[in-house]
C-alpha cells in the first residue's frame, strides 16, 4: 500500500487542510455557555457549505448523522451535537471537523473552555495539546512510527494522565481514513518508517482518569468509562523533505 502523495495531491492537501482550520478559527466566537452543540453544528454546516463550497465529511459518514463532532467533558470523541447538550460555564469541550474540497480531506480539532473549568480541566487540556505538539515536532522522513506514540504516552503518564489506545490518528488524502495508522502509545524505534510525502493526523485522546472507554447507545459518542474528563487536539500533517508540515495550523497558531 502506497501512502505517498503527489505534488498534485498535497497542493490540494494544503487547501482542504486549510479550510477546515479556517471553520475552527470562524467557530471560535460562538463557543459560549448557553449555546447547543446543535446549534455550532448548524453554523459549521453552513460556512462549510456556503462559505467555503465544501462538504463536511462526517455527516453520512459511517451513518454519523451531523456534519461535525462535539465532544463535551467525559465524552472522548465523536459527539453527536443535539438541541439539549448546551454548553455551561466550566466544560470543556472538543470540535472535530473535517472538510471535503476538490476531493481531499482536512481534519482537525481542539478543545475549547467555557467559562472558567477546574484547575484539573485546565492542565488536562494543556498537557493533551503539548501531547500533539511533541509528536508533531519530531516528525521526519526516517522517523519510526512508534516515536510517536512513545512520546505521547511519555507525557500524558509524566503527568498522571492516561492514553485512550482504540482510537488513532491516521493517513488522510481522497479518503477520510487512510493507512497508516497512528497510535497514540507505543515503542521508540519499532514501526515502519516515515517518508517524504506522506499526510496523516495525530490525534491524541487523553483522559484524567483510567484509559477505559465505551460507546454509547447511540452508536457513535465515545466516554471515559470512568466519567473522567478527556481531552483531544488533532491536525493533519505532512512530512516533508527534512520536517513537517501541518496542513490544519490556525492563524492563532502563528
Ligand atoms: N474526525 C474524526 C477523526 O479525527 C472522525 C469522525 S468520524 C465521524 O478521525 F463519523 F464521527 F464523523
Ligand atoms: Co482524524
Ligand atoms: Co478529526
Amino acid at each position: 500500500m502506497n501512502n505517498i502523495k503527489s505534488q498534485s495531491d498535497i497542493k490540494k492537501m494544503r487547501v482542504a487542510g486549510k479550510l477546515a482550520s479556517e471553520v475552527i478559527d470562524m467557530i471560535g466566537s460562538h463557543v459560549k455557555s448557553g449555546i447547543s452543540t446543535e446549534e455550532l453544528n448548524e453554523i459549521c454546516h453552513n460556512y462549510i457549505i456556503e462559505v467555503q463550497q465544501a462538504v463536511p465529511a462526517p455527516l453520512n459518514y459511517k451513518g454519523f448523522p451531523r456534519s461535525i463532532c462535539t465532544s463535551v467533558n467525559h465524552q472522548v470523541c465523536h459527539g453527536i451535537p443535539s438541541k439539549d447538550k448546551i454548553l455551561k460555564n466550566g466544560d470543556i469541550i472538543n470540535i472535530d471537523i473535517t472538510v471535503i474540497k476538490d476531493g481531499f480531506h482536512g481534519d482537525t480539532s481542539k478543545m475549547f473552555l467555557i467559562g472558567k473549568p477546574s484547575v484539573l480541566a485546565n492542565r488536562l487540556c494543556r498537557v493533551a495539546k503539548e501531547c500533539m505538539y511533541k509528536a508533531i515536532e519530531i516528525v521526519e522522513p526516517g522517523l519510526h512510527i512508534g516515536d510517536i506514540g512513545a512520546v505521547i504516552q511519555e507525557h500524558a503518564h509524566k503527568n498522571n494522565f492516561s492514553v485512550v489506545r482504540e482510537y488513532c490518528g491516521h493517513g488522510i488524502g481522497k479518503n477520510f481514513h487512510e493507512s497508516p495508522q497512528i497510535l497514540h502509545y507505543g515503542v521508540k524505534n519499532t514501526g515502519i518508517k516515515l517518508e517524504e510525502g506522506m499526510i496523516f493526523t495525530i490525534e491524541p485522546m487523553i483522559n484524567a482518569g483510567k484509559k477505559g472507554i465505551k460507546v454509547l447507545n447511540d452508536g457513535w459518542t465515545v466516554v471515559t468509562q470512568d466519567k473522567s474528563l478527556s481531552a483531544q487536539w488533532e491536525h493533519t500533517i505532512l512530512v516533508t523533505n527534512n520536517g513537517y508540515e501541518i496542513l490544519t495550523k490556525r492563524t492563532e497558531e502563528g
